[in-house]
């Protein structure tokens, strides 16, 4: 149960308010949320030295308008690459933008990201954003009324609940992005964490990281994190599936995943004494290491170097749609795409 509050966070290049939404709760720990978006914009926790920030991003509207690698963000309305920028659904094809590298359609080229999402806030301070997005757009099929619900726990739990519903049938696959550094935004690499994936299988990819088919096993590679590593210690392995994503940047396939919640990840900060336990509903979840930050300005003005941030994005696997091998999405005109994922955030 949390208290929530708003208030104005700025203005788009076009005018529109962007407002923001704190959720606090009784530990002190507070979550703020944009209408634009929908994204996590700060996650402060309570912490000896005051309050900690343990999310990478912004702090004014023209970060996550214009400088933005998805940084909190809800992506959508298929999160990650979809191969070719192309899939077919009962003998039509759908051609889509293709956002990267000319080639690939990547996180529905920012739509849910780029859009002021309507808001509610219910009693218990849980605040639901909304999007129906037109059929179509981007080349993606289907008029998707999209609902993303934000609630935090006393128990230090924050939970995303996905509900989606299509006019006519189509792929649909949302995620958060938001990225995580336990030892402060500001604190340098995120390299010493250390971290645990309940996934003993991955999906390789190839140099757009598009799944070439199937899962491989993590044992024997730089990808076993069944028991907790440093991220640092293998990040910059010469190992094919590293080389070509210029490290961690892989759809992890979670163990036993049924659609019941069940522990993801978890990652842990020994300078801050934090830890993160990822639950999730979904099959798979994106570990990225944050890779491609190149130093664009941030929170504060501070870059955001490389590998300052590292996302756990839970997700169906990329490219399901020219994947039949792969747990399904594809949601018939009106059936709910339902799914939820929590981040839960404890003291060691
Ligand atoms: C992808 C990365 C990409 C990042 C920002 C992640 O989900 O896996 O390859 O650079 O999003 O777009």
């Amino acid at each position: 149960m949390a208290k929530t509050v708003s208030a104005a966070f700025g203005r788009l290049s076009d005018g529109r308010t962007v407002t923001k939404y704190t959720m606090e709760n009784r530990g002190g720990m507070r979550v703020s949320l944009l209408d634009y978006g929908a994204h996590v914009q700060s996650i402060l926790l309570p912490h000896s030295g005051g309050p900690l920030e343990v999310t990478v991003g912004f702090d004014d509207a023209d970060g996550f308008e214009n400088r933005s690698n998805y940084q909190g963000a809800i992506a959508g309305p298929y999160a990650n690459r979809i191969g070719g920028g192309r899939f077919e659904i009962d003998g039509v094809e759908y051609r889509l933008d293709q956002n990267e590298k000319g080639v690939t359609t990547l996180h529905g080229c920012g739509e849910y990201t780029h859009t002021l999402w309507e808001t509610a806030v219910a009693d218990d301070g849980a605040v639901t954003f909304r999007y129906v997005r037109p059929d179509g757009l981007h080349g993606y099929p289907g008029a998707i009324d999209a609902r993303v619900t934000y609630a935090l726990g006393d128990d230090g739990r924050l939970s995303i609940r996905y509900d989606c519903v299509s006019d006519r049938k189509t792929y649909i696959n949302p995620t958060n992005h938001t990225y995580f550094n336990l030892g402060g935004f500001d604190s340098g690499d995120i390299l010493s964490h250390t971290l645990q994936l309940n996934a003993s299988r991955f999906t390789p990819v190839d140099e757009y990281s598009i799944p070439t088919g199937g899962t491989l096993p993590v044992a024997g590679t730089p990808l076993d994190f069944t028991a907790p590593h440093a991220i640092g210690e293998r990040i910059d392995a010469d190992f094919g599936q590293l080389r070509l994503t210029g490290g961690y940047d892989h759809n992890f396939c979670i163990d036993g995943a049924d659609g019941t919640l069940r522990e993801a990840a978890s990652a842990e900060c020994a300078a801050t004494g934090l830890r993160m336990n990822v639950y999730t509903t979904l099959p798979g979840v994106q570990f990225y290491a944050g890779n491609f930050l190149k130093g664009g300005l941030g929170r504060e003005g501070k870059p955001m170097n490389r590998r300052c941030g590292f996302c756990l994005e839970t997700q169906y696997y990329p490219d399901t749609p020219n994947r039949p091998e792969f747990p399904s999405c594809l949601f018939d005109a009106g059936e709910h795409c339902v799914s939820e994922t929590v981040y839960e955030f404890v003291r060691i």
